[in-house]
């Protein structure tokens, strides 16, 4: 094996933040050995002394990637997020210097539809009432402004992952399903698209919300929104905090214009477990409050943990970087035994791929299959070749001006 390749056993590999045990079980498997885990995540300097050295890190939400510790990070070629978000991570930087992120962002999908379903059901039934009732020593035997779900009207906005997997469920217990998406969405099973917002608010008696936080969704249920909906209807609210006016939605379980609310997500959350939780809904029965937990299961957590091993492996393997968040995204066939597969990292500027090429066949190696894409000011290109031994090549890609990277595969 060529001196410039790197194998299983030296690539270090640090799991911190107490990643899911699968996720090292997976590497092991795989034949990589030398790994580190940490429950947690350790002080500025001592992390930098981990890092120093390492190859593949997988972090969770708390870890702050930013460019001070990534200076410190000499060799780190790929970095896993076990979690659905990558703020924690710099993602600009971590493209300038060739290090792919990965990330699961559909990972606990299920886990938040099948918490909106339960919601649902309780709230049709009125059962976050008569629970705190009943907390409190109070006997709410009634069923007025108790409801099946079958027959009733669920309205979805936001029918991606989330939003069409509800929709599903949703109709296996017998309810209607229509949905708005400002994107033109297949309608699964007997999901019925609605062209906007305010045709579908009439419609439901029951809203729920599964759009991601842009420019557009901030404030987009207002008293006006509000209002739409039909007398005695509810709104759930897994998505993201900003969507909701939280004191308009106060104000509409005030008047009993709304039956009941369920919400997961909050404008200000409280930054750890030991923080109080503040919110004007906390005065309301008929409203459920978790903190922010839809996607938070054991299942999820597992999914995660393969998820994101599974990509980290795969391009540490063989190069691939589909769903990269910050890289250009190749989808590579495994090397044929014959074949070497050199990958070059480089900043994303006219005459690369030309001094790329002119590198090779002034070698007089012969390329079996190439692959490249670009993405933000970095630049991806694969080569399998037939040769001998890479370091000559190695060395020659290394000494082109604008690399950032070069890695090889045996
Ligand atoms: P997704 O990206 O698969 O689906 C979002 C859908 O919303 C897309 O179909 C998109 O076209 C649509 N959309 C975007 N802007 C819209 C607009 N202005 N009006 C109508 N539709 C619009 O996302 P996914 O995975 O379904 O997640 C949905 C939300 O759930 C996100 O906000 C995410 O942060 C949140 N979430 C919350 C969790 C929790 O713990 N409560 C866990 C996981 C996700």
């Amino acid at each position: 094996m060529s001196k410039l390749s790197l194998s299983k056993e030296k690539i270090k590999v640090v799991l911190l933040e107490g990643v899911h045990p699968d996720a090292e079980a997976m590497f092991r498997q795989d034949g990589y050995n030398n790994i580190h885990v940490l429950k947690s995540t350790p002080a500025d300097d001592e992390l930098k002394a981990l890092l120093k050295d390492a190859h593949i890190l997988g972090i969770r939400s708390r870890t702050q990637l930013k460019d001070e510790v990534l200076d410190a990070c000499e060799k780190l070629m790929a970095v896993g997020t076990f979690c659905i978000g990558t703020n924690q991570v710099d993602l600009d930087t971590c493209n300038q210097r060739g290090i792919p992120v990965f990330n699961a962002p559909y990972s606990n999908t299920r886990s938040v539809a099948e918490l909106v379903l339960g919601e649902i059901i309780l709230l049709l039934r009125g059962i976050p009432e008569k629970n705190a009732k009943a907390h409190r020593g109070e006997w709410f035997k009634s069923a007025i402004n108790s409801n099946e779900t079958r027959g009733k009207t669920l309205g979805i906005v936001g029918f991606g992952h989330i939003g069409s997997q509800l929709g599903i469920l949703a109709e296996a217990v017998g309810m209607r399903v229509k949905y708005y998406d400002i994107e033109n969405k297949l309608p699964l099973g007997n999901c019925q698209a609605v062209n906007s917002l305010e045709a579908l608010l009439p419609q439901v008696d029951v809203l729920s919300l599964h759009v991601p936080a842009t420019d557009q969704t901030a404030n987009m249920i207002t008293g006006k929104e509000l209002s739409l909906l039909p007398q005695g209807a509810f709104l759930i609210n897994a998505a993201r905090g900003n969507i909701v006016d939280i004191d308009a939605l106060a104000d509409h379980l005030q008047r009993g214009h709304l039956n009941g609310s369920a919400i997961d997500v909050f404008p200000v959350e409280p930054a750890s477990n030991n923080d109080p939780f503040v919110s004007p809904l906390t005065a309301f029965d008929n409203v459920i409050l978790t903190p922010h937990i839809g996607g938070s299961t054991a299942e999820a957590q597992l999914n995660i943990a393969n998820e994101v091993a599974d990509k980290l492996i795969k391009y540490s393997n063989n190069g691939t970087t589909a769903t990269a968040v910050n890289f250009p995204e190749v989808s590579l066939p495994q090397l044929h035994d014959d074949l070497t597969r050199v990958m070059h990292i480089h900043q994303n500027k006219p005459g690369m791929l030309e001094q790329i090429n002119h590198a090779f066949s002034s070698q007089g190696i012969n390329i079996a299959a190439m692959y490249l894409q670009t993405a933000g000011e970095v630049g991806y290109v694969i080569m399998d070749v037939q040769c001998e031994s890479s370091d000559p090549i190695v060395n020659q890609l290394k000494d082109i001006d604008g690399t950032i990277r070069v890695r090889v595969l045996h």
